[in-house]
């Protein structure tokens, strides 16, 4: 009798015990699951770990990561965490922020597709467009507006080209 009791004590033992692990492990998942989503939410673009070359100027990863850091908390609600423009915030702006990802720029001396120089983001970004919805980030610190212009190229290609388009040269000629 009583060694019956003291071995079905021991299977309950182990059986529970088994349940903890198997609950353990699942909420393991579930703060891991929870962890990437987070993670979603709040880092849209994996963070800068190399150093890389826009418009044919080396940017370090910090800088980079820098930029993205003032773009999620201050330009993304307009300008979209993929750079889009179609931020929740611009909705009912017209027109709407230019989509980056395919680096349309209006603010810029150069004409057609030119890519607008540093200067000319920075001037923007500064001063804003009043009556257009951009509003002036004179406030924020220079490197910073320095780190958010050079963080705003990685969305397109086009400031990985090798600075001197030879194709458009070779096309005028
Ligand atoms: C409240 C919405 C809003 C926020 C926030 C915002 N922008 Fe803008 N931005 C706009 C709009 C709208 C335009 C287009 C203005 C126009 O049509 O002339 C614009 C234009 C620009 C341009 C010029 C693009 C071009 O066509 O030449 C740059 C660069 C820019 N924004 C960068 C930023 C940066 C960097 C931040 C964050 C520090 C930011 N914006 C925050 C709405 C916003």
């Amino acid at each position: 009798m009583r060694s019956t009791m003291r071995s079905t004590g021991i299977r309950l033992g182990r059986g529970r015990r088994r349940k903890r692990l198997a609950s353990g492990s699942a909420m393991r998942a579930a703060a891991a699951a929870g962890a990437l989503l987070l993670a979603a939410c709040t880092e849209p673009t994996p963070a800068f770990t190399e150093p890389m070359t826009l418009g044919g100027v080396e940017v370090s990863a910090e800088v980079l990561s820098r930029g993205q850091k003032i773009y999620a908390n201050h330009c993304a609600s307009c300008h979209a965490v993929d750079g889009s423009g179609a931020g929740p915030a611009a909705r009912h702006l017209s027109p709407g922020p230019r989509d980056f990802r395919t680096a349309e720029f209006i603010h810029k001396a150069g004409e057609g597709d030119v890519l607008p120089t540093d200067a000319e983001l920075r001037h923007v970004i500064k001063k804003g467009v009043q009556g257009r919805g951009m509003p002036a980030w004179g406030a924020l610190r220079d490197e910073d507006i320095d780190a958010v212009v050079h963080f705003i190229k990685t969305f397109s290609p086009r400031w990985q080209e090798p600075a001197g388009d030879p194709l458009r040269e070779a096309e005028g000629q």
